[in-house]
């Protein structure tokens, strides 16, 4: 077997509890915004993971509150929100669409952390959503159009046969498809986890009843 064992795992001298251990909040959890935490840890995962270093599982529930999950890229930190991509008509979207509401987790193996999200979901398709849409490649701005998301497909060629319509309708400037958009998850909770010895892990949660209200820090066991 290669790798580390878990119990070995950030086991070195003076890591007996991981980063930003301090009885302070220090280190990579420092500062009193929660997005710009994100974004910088982000960042820095970006340089770290081999590819996709935003994909997170997005969790959402059904009508009849069956957990659902899966990966969606994270594509903007706004002041006050997480932003992703997709398709108004998949199941997806019927889910945050009729719960109000989603959670996510990112995390990132390089370096050994995670952020969890939860909270309410509005739709982000005005001109942010058209700018996105016109930064993507040709082909994925075609591609949108082309997929029904989550609908049964009778073949790959099928799909195809609709890439080549739709191809042949807008050519090399497909607008933004009204059915594909962004959401907004403003979040009531988020979390920061990192990795220390002998799991004892550090874990900050950030509370705030509402968007006019101040955050609440709270550090977790682990
Ligand atoms: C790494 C990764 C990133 C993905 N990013 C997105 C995305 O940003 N938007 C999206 O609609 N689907 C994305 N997908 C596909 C979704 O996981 C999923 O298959 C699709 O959105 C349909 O989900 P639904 O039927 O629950 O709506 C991604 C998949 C992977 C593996």
């Amino acid at each position: 077997m290669t790798g580390t064992s878990d119990d070995e795992r950030g086991a070195e001298p003076g890591a007996e509890l991981g980063a930003g251990t301090d009885v302070a909040r220090g280190g990579i959890f420092a500062g009193s915004d929660p997005f710009a935490i994100a974004r910088s840890w982000l960042a820095e995962a970006e340089g770290a993971e081999p590819n996709d270093a935003n994909a997170m599982a997005l969790a959402t529930v059904d009508a009849a509150g069956m957990p659902n999950v899966r990966m969606v890229l994270l594509k903007d930190i706004e002041a006050d929100a997480f932003v992703f991509y997709t398709n108004y008509t998949s199941r997806k979207a019927e889910e945050i669409e009729s719960a109000g509401k989603a959670a996510f987790v990112i995390h990132w193996k390089s370096l050994r952390r995670q952020i969890r999200v939860r909270g309410t979901v509005t739709r982000e398709a005005g001109e942010k959503a058209d700018a996105y849409f016109a930064s993507r490649s040709l082909k994925s701005r075609l591609g949108a159009w082309a997929s029904h998301q989550s609908q049964p497909l009778s073949s790959r060629a099928a799909l195809m046969a609709r890439v080549a319509k739709i191809t042949a309708r807008y050519g090399a400037s497909p607008p933004r498809p009204p059915f594909w958009g962004g959401y907004r998850i403003v979040p009531e909770e988020i979390e920061f986890w990192a990795d220390g010895a002998y799991r004892l892990h550090d874990r900050f949660r950030w509370i705030r009843a509402s968007d006019r209200e101040s955050w609440q820090v709270t550090r977790l066991n682990p």
